[in-house]
């Protein structure tokens, strides 16, 4: 039996169940990968200091996310093609998230659409908008998430043109994501994930086929996303998208300290300093780098969350104790996801929070709200 120690295990098992397709459009970044492997060499680089003969009982590693409890400051970050990692994936991950207590983000991208999550799930999650440039289809799908009673607007904004990553090219990844047969059989043959996906009905993307025009047209991920989605959006068209909407909205994909002030006099109840996971400008620094600069630009007018390269417990703790109020995982799920469907995703969360709780408790912690850079070791070029 596979002993699943942390989450490079789930990591591994991920690998070798997906279709080579797939698991490579998880775990690539664009270009050169640069930005992808420095997200998360530069959280090793960070160090820990060590308190004892502290007492350590009555820990608690809970917190809040734009006022809602959460378990572990810790949200299922937005992924495309969730469900083609395994079926119906985005139920999976959302309905791990909700039993677990943290919050899932459904991606426009998705394979299964809002309604289809709403009604496999019991508490809100949050939607996850790409702005596209057929405005009626943008204005529908916001109410479509209202409707579904989706609690906050995730507005990415780091993705209005998409970075090339080699390896979904050289795959033949297509947009919408077609999964036909030859698909299947040119792939190093994988029988229980193909039965996977063949039992369901779900294989394109659930929010957008058949609610959009022109968007069913198969073309490579890279010309579909540049034909379909708006370059034009900028801070006008940012307000106009918060009217529309009228609930708490994140905005996400700040690397900049001007960006981030931006954003908090407009008003954003959290901005998610996050490249994209390595995926969109290769070459930028690392999300962790980058975050000392957007703490002293904002910190305490709007909640800055991290996101990009969080692998372990460490990795978050990390992250909180350099100024972010709270973090999100991609991979980290994908990886549970693609291994074992739901309970991947619950393995890779019980993962998490619980080299999270022991790794505060070796920092002389109790809690993560009193977690700073007292418990770290930080190179001096991350300033
Ligand atoms: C993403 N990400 C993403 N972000 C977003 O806003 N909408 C999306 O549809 C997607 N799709 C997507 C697919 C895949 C396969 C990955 C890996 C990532 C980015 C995601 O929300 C998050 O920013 C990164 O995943 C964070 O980096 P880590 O945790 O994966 O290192």
């Amino acid at each position: 039996m596979t002993v699943i120690a942390c989450i490079d295990d789930l990591k591994r098992l991920h690998r070798k169940r997906a279709p080579k397709m797939f698991y490579d459009y998880a775990e690539s970044g664009s270009y050169t990968e640069q930005t992808f492997r420095d997200n998360t060499t530069d959280f090793q680089k960070i160090r820990l200091r060590q308190k004892v003969a502290v007492d350590m009982s009555n820990r608690s590693v809970a917190g809040t996310m734009i006022g809602q409890p959460v378990a572990m400051p810790v949200a299922l970050a937005p992924v495309g093609m969730t469900g083609m990692q395994s079926a119906d994936g985005e139920i999976k991950a959302a309905r791990a998230a909700e039993a677990f207590g943290v919050p899932f983000t459904l991606s426009t991208m998705s394979i299964c659409s809002i309604e289809d999550v709403a009604a496999h799930t019991s508490k809100p999650f949050w939607f996850q908008l790409y702005v596209m440039r057929d405005e009626e289809f943008v204005d529908n799908i916001i109410a479509r998430a209202k409707a579904a009673g989706c609690s906050a607007l995730v507005l990415t904004l780091d993705l209005q043109i998409l970075g090339q990553r080699h390896k979904d090219l050289k795959n033949g990844l297509t947009a919408p994501p077609r999964l036909t047969l030859p698909n299947i059989v040119n792939m190093t043959t994988k029988p229980a994930w193909c039965m996977g996906m063949l039992g369901t009905r779900r294989r394109s993307f659930g929010n957008i086929v058949g609610h959009a025009k022109g968007v069913g047209d198969l073309s490579s991920l890279t010309s579909w996303t540049n034909e379909q989605f708006d370059p034009q959006l900028d801070w006008g068209k940012i307000a106009r998208l918060r009217e529309k909407w009228g609930g708490k909205m994140i905005l996400k994909g700040i690397l900049d300290a001007d960006d981030a002030r931006r954003a908090a006099d407009f008003g954003a109840d959290a901005i998610i300093v996050s490249n994209h996971g390595g995926r969109q400008l290769d070459g930028a620094l690392s999300s962790i780098r980058i975050l000392p600069s957007i703490v002293a630009a904002v910190k305490g007018q709007t909640e800055i969350w991290l996101d990009s390269g969080i692998r372990s417990g460490q990795d978050i703790l990390k992250a909180l104790a350099m100024g972010a109020d709270a973090t999100m995982i991609g991979r980290s799920y994908i990886y549970g996801l693609g291994a074992m469907g739901q309970a991947g995703v619950t393995m890779a969360l019980e993962i998490l929070k619980k080299e999270l709780d022991i790794t505060m408790a070796l920092c002389g912690e109790r809690d993560v709200a009193a977690l700073g850079r007292h418990n770290l070791l930080v190179p001096k070029d991350f300033e």
